[in-house]
């Protein structure tokens, strides 16, 4: 069912850090800082060879990650990212043995404009795992 690792997201406390860390000191290619107001986030891309690091900063009051980085000061990695064929059929085959998808249920639009669903961490390895339709 799974195919490509399409991201592994970092939460950091500094996103213009982290995306310079990426940057200048460890040489890759980084995207822009994009506000994602939908999710509560701002997002860089750092390219890889074979895959993306996705630095996850706060946006607003009410980020989804302020929880994490209240737990981990200095940043961690908070999820990876699964690539799926057709996300509806991953969903029922999922639910069908039991794996809790977060929220409704219902795809949400992601930061790269696909659809995308979370994996309860407790049904999942202890590991936030969102899939993205590829
Ligand atoms: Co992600």
């Amino acid at each position: 069912m799974i195919g490509r690792l399409n991201h592994v997201a970092i939460a950091v406390p500094d996103l213009e850090a982290a995306r310079a860390f990426y940057r200048d000191v460890l040489g890759a290619e980084v995207s822009e800082i994009v506000p994602q107001p939908e999710h509560g986030v701002r997002t860089v891309f750092v390219e890889l060879a074979n895959t993306k690091i996705e630095l996850l900063g706060t946006l607003g009051d009410a980020s989804p990650i302020a929880g994490f980085l209240e737990r981990h000061p200095s940043g961690g990695i908070h999820h990876i990212c699964l690539e799926v064929e057709d996300i509806a059929a991953a969903r029922e085959r999922l639910r069908a043995r039991g794996i809790r998808v977060l929220g409704e249920g219902e795809p949400k639009i992601g930061a790269h404009g696909k659809p995308v669903l979370f994996l309860h961490p407790k049904d999942a390895l202890g590991t936030l795992v969102e899939l993205e339709q590829a």
